[in-house]
């Protein structure tokens, strides 16, 4: 399945939705997160490490650029580029040896890493429209649209239990 959409009406439903998400994640797996400031990308990122097992905060990898969470099975590298001038930056802290098969990578704001970062596996775009947000889901490669599939078929759980 290539894309796949729905709106979400609370916070809650949004970490719902990533731990949905990161249950269908593994090895080797790149997440492009799009959307304004304030949309919802560290919300949603916090529900995908809830389901690798994290349990607390998930802090905005703002300032510090990338925050990794290790886990048996894989390492999660969750990065906010924000604060990227120049993707050459990312050149010279060797961001390349995030990705490998060992690692999920959750990019926010991967525009400002255009040319130097993988192509994404899987690309979320959330659009705030005040308390709800619209979420889409689009699977970028044979691997990302299989991803899709299952948070398609899964959402059925999530709306019952609105
Ligand atoms: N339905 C909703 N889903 C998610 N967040 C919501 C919702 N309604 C309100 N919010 C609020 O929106 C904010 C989303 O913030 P979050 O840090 O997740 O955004 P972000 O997309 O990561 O922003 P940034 O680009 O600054 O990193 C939170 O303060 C959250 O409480
Ligand atoms: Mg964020």
């Amino acid at each position: 399945m290539k894309e796949f959409s729905v709106s979400v009406a609370s916070e809650d439903e949004l970490v719902a939705y990533g731990e949905v998400l990161g249950k269908a994640l593994n090895g080797g797996l790149v997440v492009y997160l799009r959307g304004d400031l304030g949309a919802g990308k560290t919300t949603f990122s916090r529900g995908v490490l809830h389901a690798f097992g994290h349990q607390g905060p998930v802090k905005s990898p703002t300032y510090t650029l990338v925050e990794p969470y290790e886990f048996s099975e894989c390492t999660v590298y969750h990065f906010d580029l924000y604060r990227i001038a120049d993707p050459e930056e990312l050149e010279f802290m060797g961001i390349r040896e995030y990705f490998d098969e060992n690692s999920v990578c959750l990019l926010e704001w991967p525009d400002k890493g255009e040319g130097v970062i993988p192509k994404p596996d899987v690309e979320l775009t959330i659009e705030k429209r005040r308390q709800t947000r619209y979420l889409r889901l689009s699977g970028e490669s044979e691997k990302g649209q299989a991803i899709v599939a299952l948070v398609a078929a899964s959402n059925a759980n999530i709306t019952a239990t609105r």
